[in-house]
């Protein structure tokens, strides 16, 4: 195919197409931007299909729950029916009745009180607040060709034990009654119980969906899906660098996709190479609104010159974990041993893993179990990468290493049996 020869003005359209589908700090919304995350549509789609049932969408902050939550109303298959979807995020002071409120909001009839006929919202029947009979009512008013969906997202966030009660007996409710109408309880947790506070009515009548970290062909899909769009293409390397960075967490891919398209069109290019990668690193490192630079800070700083708080925290990163991010003190072992160039083992390094659990170094690592089990997990999971990169910089990693991350088979350098 013969190259066309791209003007100045191409180059900044490009540039801006860019940098609206790149989106870091913003949920998707729109299908052919959505990658991967098959099995958990699916399963969406069957609950949104049968009658009475309902879902928990569960995970780790930043997996990309909102995400799917709102892109799920684009892939029902509808024939003659239409999605209604109403999506609440609630805030900690929210009530019941101020959720179901906001909700009604968003809902509307007809009717004729002199003005002639207009559409009102439904919270202007409800000013002295909701109750679950209401939302049962309200919600069973549905025409049969509308096909309703209902998201209450940050569910995590209801203080209130009150409301987290009220809406589990709704969806109950919901349930028992058959109404055509589907509920999505979105929010972050490590289980389903610690997110409904131990409602077992909702988890009966509920699909539970976790979500977990991207795989790397979800996060590959994420960067090349963008860059087709764009007309771009990426190195190898550079490809499986970026990839083994996000571990496994979306926002990443956008970030170092971003910044590597920027730096490739900053050098009128349209292939992107491992340099880009590169100073798409760095750019992620030195973003100053990255809240992600001041905590690193306060968990690895000190006076002292033999202090090894950053290499241990990088071995953290680096250490084998379970699906939802814990790792044991053993598993510290192998990565800290790499960096540190010399036979290391979990004495030398106990105590300073309790330290990272502390007020003092900003509670960057949280702590679950009892002596000799403890296990450790990042307790913000974009932590993770961000000590990597940084660790990288701060030349970490050997030659050996640094070339392991930008093969595809790397997804964890020090685990056993490589
Ligand atoms: N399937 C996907 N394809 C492409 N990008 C995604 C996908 N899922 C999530 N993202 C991106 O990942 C980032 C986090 O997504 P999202 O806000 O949906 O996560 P979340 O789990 O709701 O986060 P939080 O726990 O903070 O509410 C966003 O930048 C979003 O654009
Ligand atoms: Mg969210």
């Amino acid at each position: 195919m013969a190259k066309k020869k791209m003007s100045e003005e191409d180059w900044r359209a490009l540039r801006f197409e860019a940098t609206s589908l790149f989106t870091p700090s913003t949920p998707v919304t729109t299908a052919d931007l959505f990658a991967g995350r098959q099995a958990q549509i699916l399963k969406l789609l069957d609950v949104v299909g049968e009658r009475g049932r309902h879902a928990i969408i569960y995970g780790e902050p930043g997996v990309g729950k909102t995400s799917i939550a709102q892109i799920l109303r684009l892939l029902v298959p509808v024939k003659t029916s239409t999605v209604r979807y109403i999506r609440k995020q609630v805030f900690s002071s929210d009530t019941f009745s101020g959720i179901w409120t906001d909700i009604f909001r968003e809902i509307h009839f007809r009717a004729d009180i002199g003005e002639g006929p207009r559409e009102y919202p439904v919270s202007d029947l409800y000013t002295a607040g909701v109750t679950p009979a209401d939302v049962v009512r309200e919600l069973s008013r549905f025409s049969e060709n509308d096909i309703p969906i209902v998201v209450v997202d940050e569910y995590n966030l209801i203080q209130d034990p009150d409301t987290s009660r009220l809406m589990a007996e709704t969806i109950k409710a919901l349930s028992d009654e058959g109404i055509n109408a589907t509920v999505f309880v979105v929010g972050i947790s490590d289980n389903v119980r610690d997110l409904v506070s131990g409602h077992e009515s909702i988890i009966r009548c509920s699909e539970e969906i976790l979500m977990p970290r991207m795989d790397q062909e979800e996060i590959r899909d994420i960067i090349e899906g963008r860059l087709r769009r764009l007309g771009m293409s990426i190195q190898g390397d550079g490809k499986w660098k970026a990839i083994n960075l996000t571990k496994g967490l979306p926002a990443f891919a956008h970030g170092l996709g971003k910044g590597a398209v920027l730096s490739a069109i900053r050098n009128r290019r349209l292939e992107i190479t491992e340099g880009d990668v590169d100073h798409a690193i760095d750019e992620v490192l030195n973003s100053s609104q990255n809240s992600l630079k001041a905590d690193y800070q306060l968990a690895t700083h000190s006076n002292q010159e033999k202090a090894r708080y950053r290499q241990i925290l990088m071995a953290c990163a680096l250490a084998q974990s379970d699906e939802v991010g814990y790792f044991t003190p053993k598993q510290v072992e192998e990565p800290l041993s790499a960096i540190l160039k010399k036979e290391t083992t979990v004495e030398a390094f106990n105590n300073n893993l309790k330290e990272f659990t502390e007020e003092k170094r900003g509670r960057v690592l949280h702590r679950q179990g009892t002596a000799r089990i403890y296990r450790y997990r990042f307790r913000n999971p974009a932590m993770q990468p961000y000590v990597i990169m940084k660790g990288i910089r701060d030349g970490f990693l050997d030659d050996g290493a640094r070339i392991a991350l930008s093969r595809p088979e790397q997804s964890d350098l020090f685990s056993s049996g490589h």
